[in-house]
């Protein structure tokens, strides 16, 4: 079945006043974290980003479906030695806002380059903060699991005898029955760090998703036919993965050459790639509905 990908050039805060009420299931996005990249588009000071950010969070929490979820990427930079305290404060005002903060997954940055700072070590980690409206949302597991590898064997071998043999009905705790399932598996459910390189190839944008992080949380948290939606969507990381997995996507950036890249590299809406090689072609709008 066709998808659609709608994508909106402007501010955020604005555009996002034209999406329907409870139609989104996933938000990725990475906005623009306080005070950083003044030069390629704009940036907002620490003291001022709470504030700035609070009507987008309630246009996001107006458009996610109640089982929908939305995946904040945002790091605090460091300010006269000590680290910015405007992502705690946003998570406290965005919970007063009626959003749930549910969960928060590291993203270990795999490739980050070597340095010495005189008081702190290189950052190698950013924040992933899974915010959600109600305790019941969607969630597919089992789309992520991860290879089981030697754990359940390494595990046994430090386990005693009776370890082994446990039964849950004298330990009360099912800890033997658990071992014994793992060992006939060979998948695990992964933890909530992610291990991805940071995208060095992607020359169009200096801050780009890689493929993988957008991916994994479409994977775990949609299915084919649901809809994701990236505000500040950039070089369209995140709508270019929807797409490829079948899921409807809308995006909206501020800056025209980013629109009109994204514009460029996503399939136009409607169209399979069996209509493109026909040579058919459908307007994109700037509508959706
Ligand atoms: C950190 S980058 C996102 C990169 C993206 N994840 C990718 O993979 O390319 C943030 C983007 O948000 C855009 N932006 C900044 N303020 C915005 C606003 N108020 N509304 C929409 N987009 C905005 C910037 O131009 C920038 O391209």
């Amino acid at each position: 079945m066709k998808t659609t990908a709608c994508i909106y050039q402007g501010n955020c805060q604005e555009q996002l006043k034209l999406l329907a009420n409870d139609s989104v299931d996933l938000i990725v996005t990475s906005p623009p974290y306080a005070d950083q990249r003044k030069s390629t588009y704009g940036g907002i000071h620490p003291d001022n980003y709470v504030a700035w950010f609070l009507p987008i969070s309630a246009q996001l929490l107006r458009v996610l479906k109640p089982s929908g979820t939305f995946i904040l990427n945002i790091k605090e930079k460091v300010v006269n030695g000590e680290r910015s305290t405007y992502v705690l404060e946003l998570i406290l005002e965005m919970r007063k806002q009626g959003w749930l903060w549910t969960e928060e997954f590291i993203w270990h940055k795999k490739n980050c380059y070597p340095g010495k700072w005189p008081n702190r070590f290189r950052d190698a980690w950013e924040r992933l903060l899974q915010f959600n409206k109600s305790r019941k949302f969607n969630m597919y597991q089992e789309e992520v699991m991860v290879p089981m590898g030697d754990w359940a064997n390494a595990r046994l071998k430090n386990l005693s005898k009776t370890d082994k043999v446990r039964d849950i009905s004298k330990v009360g705790s099912g800890f033997g029955k658990n071992i014994s399932n793992w060992l006939s598996r060979d998948k695990a459910y992964p933890t909530n760090v992610l291990h991805l390189a940071t995208e060095c190839n992607n020359k169009n944008h200096s801050a780009a998703f890689p493929e993988g992080l957008p991916e994994w949380f479409i994977r775990l948290f949609t299915q084919e036919q649901d809809s994701v939606l990236d505000p500040f969507m950039g070089s369209g990381t995140t709508l270019i993965v929807a797409q490829r997995m079948n899921r409807h996507t809308v995006g909206i950036e501020i800056l025209p050459e980013y629109y009109e890249m994204v514009n460029a590299a996503l399939l136009p809406a409607n169209l399979s790639l069996f209509d493109i090689e026909l040579g058919h072609e459908l307007p994109k709008s700037e509508s959706c509905v």
